[in-house]
């Protein structure tokens, strides 16, 4: 059963409530220069027009992947760096975002939305490389990386690009929730919320969602196959 989870849930969303877009790598260290071609930095703007941050990955040249909760009003999404002052960062805007429409704001459950980029920009740069997603196929994991601009040790938001490792839980309990566990002080929390968990086979399994003290929600990438398939098709019925 997955009373665990659930009360899990329930203390999260409390949590998200109150620091919905602040958050922070804990314990990390810079990410090596190019080491991660797929990250993307997501800005958006509410419907009052204040501005937030969320991370975000490449999964195709045309779509980056990040959390639901970082649906905005108007995005830029920028690539091509670690540093957020590095001038040769190139940005987008999105054409249109695909949020799961099974997303529920309450209970975080789908916690994940895929963006289509005015222009496959991402194919312009060199540095950039789209991430593979883990689908049902592979292992489940155990040591996983999360990346992100967030907050980090000393209170402040990252101009450098940060990871840390993680490990996840067994989860025998969780196996309803589509969604992988970390504990521990070192991870992230909602400032990468929509950023990648890539685990030892590189591919990317996870989306970050949010946490609350030292436990941390991932959505579980490979239980989102169909849908992921369904808004990415070449000529998407949803576009
Ligand atoms: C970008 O920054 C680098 C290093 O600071 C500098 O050498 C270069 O001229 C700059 N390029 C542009 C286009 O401003
Ligand atoms: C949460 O979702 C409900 C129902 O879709 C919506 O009415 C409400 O405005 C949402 N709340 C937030 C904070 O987005
Ligand atoms: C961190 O996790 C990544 C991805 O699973 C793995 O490849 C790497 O070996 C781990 N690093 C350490 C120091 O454990």
């Amino acid at each position: 059963m997955c009373i665990y989870c659930n009360l899990v849930l329930v203390v999260l969303v409390v949590a998200l409530n109150s620091q919905a877009h602040a958050g922070r790598i804990i314990g990390g260290h810079e990410s090596a220069e190019h080491s991660r071609p797929y990250m993307v930095y997501v800005k958006g703007y509410d419907v009052n027009d204040e501005p937030f941050t969320c991370g975000g990955f490449l999964v195709r040249e045309d779509f980056v992947m990040t959390a639901a909760h970082c649906k905005a009003k108007f995005y830029y999404v920028c690539f091509g760096m670690n540093r957020l002052d590095d001038n040769r960062t190139k940005c987008s805007s999105v054409k249109k975002d695909f949020q799961h429409k099974d997303y529920n704001n309450k209970t975080l459950t789908n916690d994940i939305m895929l963006l289509k980029l005015s222009n496959r920009a991402a194919k312009k740069i060199k540095r950039m490389k789209p991430i593979a997603m883990a689908d049902k196929a592979d292992n489940s994991p155990k040591m996983c990386l999360v990346i992100g601009w967030g907050i980090t040790d000393n209170g402040k938001t990252s101009s450098k690009l940060m990871e840390v490792n993680v490990t996840l839980t067994d989860d025998e309990m969780c196996t309803e929730e589509k969604a992988f566990y970390s504990k521990g002080k070192k991870g992230p929390a909602g400032g990468d919320s929509g950023g990648p968990l890539v685990c030892e086979n590189g591919k990317a399994y996870g989306v970050i969602s949010g946490n609350l003290e030292d436990l941390t929600k991932y959505t579980k990438i490979p239980e989102y196959m169909d849908w992921i398939k369904e808004v990415m098709q070449p000529k998407s019925a949803l576009d």
